[in-house]
Order: C-alpha cells, then structure tokens, then sequence
C-alpha cells in the first residue's frame, strides 16, 4: 500500500495524543506537519503536548501554532476531561523542541498552494481533531483552498446528539462558526462522529495491556495514557469498561478508510439555536431528496467502524514496527 502524507490539527488533549502517537508510527503514514489550535487546553499547552507527543514517537515533525481562540465565540476548555496539563497529570517531561516559526495557517495556505513539483506528488490529506478554527481561517485568507485540500477528515459532531451539549459535540460547539465553513467548502470532508466511535472505535484492557508493555517510549506514554483512560471509565461506570478515545478513531479511520463505513449526507451547523448551537444536523430522512428544503449532500458521514480493523491498525502501529 501506498505512503499516505498528511497534515494534522490538534488541541492535543489525551485523545489527540494518543492519534498522534498512532500517526507518527504507523508504518505507511507521512506526517508532513502538526498545527495547534486552542481547545481541550490553551493553545501553549496544547503546543507543548504535541512536541512531548513528537518526541514520544521518536518523530521530528514540524510543529506550528495556530488560533489561540475560536472565531466569534468565547474559548472554552476541556481540562475536566483531559487534566490541567491536557495529558492526564501523568508528569510527561517538557519537550526539547520548539515550535515552528511560522504561523499554522501560513503553513497550511503553503503547504497546499505551493505548484505540485514542490510537494508530493499526492498532496496531502487534511486530519482535524480539533476545533475548525485554524483551517476556517486558511479558508479565508485562501478561498482556492477548497480546490486544493483533497480531503479533511474529522473528529466532529455527533449524528443523535454530543457530548459537550445534548446537541453538540466538544469540537463543533467550541467554534460553530468555523465548522460552518469548513462545512459549507467544497473539499471532500469525511465527518468521524461519535456515535460509531463509541460503538466500534474501543479499547479493551487487552488492547491497552499490550501496548504498554511494548517496547519504546511511544508504548510507554501511550500506555500511560490508555490507563488513565481506562482507569477513568472505570470509575465512572463502575465496572471494567471499554474505551474509545475519538481522536484516535478519527486518525485510525484517515489512515484505513476500508475500516468505517459512510452515508453520504447534508450536514448543517446550528449556529444560532439557544440549546442546539454546535449542532451537526445530519439530514437522515428517507424522502430527503423528496423535501422542499432538500439539499445536495457535503459530507460522508461514518456510521459504522470495524472494530477489529481499528484495532489491528492501532497495535500494528505502536508493536508491529518498532
Ligand atoms: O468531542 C471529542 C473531541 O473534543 C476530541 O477531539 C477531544 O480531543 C476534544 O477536542
Ligand atoms: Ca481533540
């Protein structure tokens, strides 16, 4: 199988660093660029979890800052989930490197306006786990953009409800008005929601007792965290529970699509709803095409992933070539 190359933007939390571990290791993934964006934590925090993530992986991925904030609404965080450092207070030692010079919507406008001979042949697919906010603002400052990223695959929204709201899931609902441009683009989006993720997308003890007793620091911080996780879940529900971290989903459906399973669909942003506002409305009518208000689908939406494939990927990356 081909070398997939591809760009990644995070608010790296525990689940963003658990994709990035799995992306910077696999073995037929080329991560050409990280960018950060404020979310589960503040943007410097985020930027200092993705360098501890990079070195973790023995990876020296290049690594931008982006949007400190959303577009028009006010920041929100996500440390009840992810802990004040945004890695589970586990003690990850401070990162060696620094962070790239250049801005992240710089490098994202660069990376894919730049003539095809200066850039792999295939230019690169788009991962988001994150808030929209770095890529809505590339979209701005560079409409022809949309001509140019082949595909974005993202961890965002829900198809019955979210997590952060009834309605609205963490990435949507920190920044409704980027994920409504980034919805509303042209560019092939595929949408990895949380639903299949919860379903299919898992972790058992067995899966995380492998891993952490890998070799390489990348087994060891990626153990580290999946034992947090677990050991969270745990609590919460008061028995041994699987895990299914979304992010990592997300990553794992990106470098083996043949792993979900998609409907094509419309997906509008509830932008204004005063309890929906961060909304994925994913159009499922079985007449849709029928209604007045029919519109053409612009997401490929996942409603079902393997889990056993997810699986395979996730060890294979972290035991299989290292
Ligand atoms: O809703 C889950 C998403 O929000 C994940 O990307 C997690 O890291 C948080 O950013
Ligand atoms: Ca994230």
């Amino acid at each position: 199988m081909p070398t997939q190359n591809i760009i990644i933007d995070c608010d790296t939390g525990v689940d963003d660093a658990l994709a990035l571990l799995v992306a910077l290791r696999a073995p037929r993934c080329n991560v050409l660029g990280i960018t950060c964006v404020g979310g589960n934590v503040p943007l410097a925090k985020v930027v200092r979890n993705t360098l501890v993530m990079g070195e973790h992986a023995h990876r020296n991925v290049p690594t931008y800052q982006g949007a400190a904030r959303p577009l028009l609404a006010p920041p929100v965080t996500a440390e009840y989930a992810h802990g004040s450092d945004g890695l589970g207070d586990i003690g990850f030692p401070e990162p060696q490197r620094s962070p790239a010079k250049e801005h992240a919507v710089d490098f994202l406008i660069r990376s894919y306006m730049e003539t095809p001979d200066e850039l792999p042949r295939e230019l690169p697919l788009l991962l988001t786990l994150a808030p929209l906010t770095n890529i809505a603002l590339a979209l701005l400052r560079e409409p022809q953009l949309e001509e140019r990223i082949p595909h974005i695959v993202m961890m965002a929204g829900g198809i019955t409800g979210g997590n952060t709201t009834a309605a609205a899931e963490f990435n949507v609902y920190v920044d409704p008005e980027a994920a409504d441009i980034v919805f509303r683009s042209r560019i092939p989006k595929t949408m990895v929601s949380l639903e299949p993720i919860r379903d299919g997308a898992i972790l058992n003890e067995t899966e995380v007792a492998q891993i952490e007793t890998g070799p390489g620091p990348w087994c060891w911080a990626m153990g580290r965290l999946l034992r947090k996780n677990l050991t969270r879940w745990e609590e919460l529900s008061g028995r041994p529970h699987p895990i299914s971290p979304p992010d990592l989903a997300a990553a794992a459906v990106a470098l083996e699509p043949g792993m979900a399973t998609v409907e094509q669909r419309h997906v509008a942003i509830e932008t204004r709803g005063e309890h929906t506002r961060g909304m994925t409305l994913v159009d499922n009518r079985q007449f849709r095409h029928l209604a007045s208000d029919a519109m053409p689908p612009n997401v490929a939406v996942v409603t079902a992933i393997n889990t056993a494939r997810f699986q395979a990927l996730v060890l294979d990356a972290m035991l299989g070539n290292s």
